[in-house]
């Protein structure tokens, strides 16, 4: 990734859009995690605590779910607040992608990429019109870089073909 890889327009764009993202961010977030574990359920297996749990309310109603999805937005937050210093960026996914390489189990990381698509699906969904060809273009390369650098990582850690399989 290097300087300039995103133009301050998908910048302003990416961030504008966060801002309101971020007002509920936590509610935001659970949204995001429900999706991913009511549509792929084996994606609950990392957080034993709540893999008996079923239905979407259940999910909603777990507080380790919603630990989770504010830490989830937390980063994220972290990574939009960094996109003029993309070595600034790299470090905050670099660290956050050796924490789930480094779990007892390493989450798979093809959930990173599953994560990444529902997060496009509620942008689209919940901006509709709002969200220009601009702001999509810099959220698919966000999103995109965030899967790219939790690999390195997993990759550095050893555990990328591990992870995967
Ligand atoms: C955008 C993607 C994600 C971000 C930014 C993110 C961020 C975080 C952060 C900041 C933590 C707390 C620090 C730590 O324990 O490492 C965490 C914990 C954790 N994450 Fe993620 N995460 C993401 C995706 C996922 C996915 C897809 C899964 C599994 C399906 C997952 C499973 C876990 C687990 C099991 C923990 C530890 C829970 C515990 O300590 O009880 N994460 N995550």
């Amino acid at each position: 990734m290097e300087q300039g890889w995103l133009s301050e327009e998908e910048i302003e764009a990416l961030q504008d859009i966060w801002e309101k993202v971020f007002k509920s961010a936590e509610d935001v977030g659970v949204i995001l995690l429900v999706r991913l574990f009511t549509g792929h359920p084996a994606s609950k297996q990392y957080f034993p605590m709540f893999k008996d749990l079923e239905t979407a309310d259940d999910l909603k109603a777990s507080a380790k779910l919603r630990w989770h999805a504010g830490r989830v937005m937390g980063s994220l937050d972290k990574a939009v607040r960094s996109l003029r210093k993309p070595e600034e960026l790299i470090k905050i996914l670099r660290a956050v992608g050796l924490s789930h390489a480094r779990k007892a189990t390493p989450v798979d990381v093809k959930y990173y990429h599953i994560l990444g698509g529902i997060i496009m699906d509620v942008l689209l969904e919940t901006f509709k019109d709002e969200l220009s060809p601009t702001a999509r273009s810099a959220w698919t390369k966000l999103l995109g870089t965030l899967c790219t650098e939790f690999e390195n990582a997993y990759r550095e850690e050893g555990v990328l073909e591990q992870a995967a399989a």
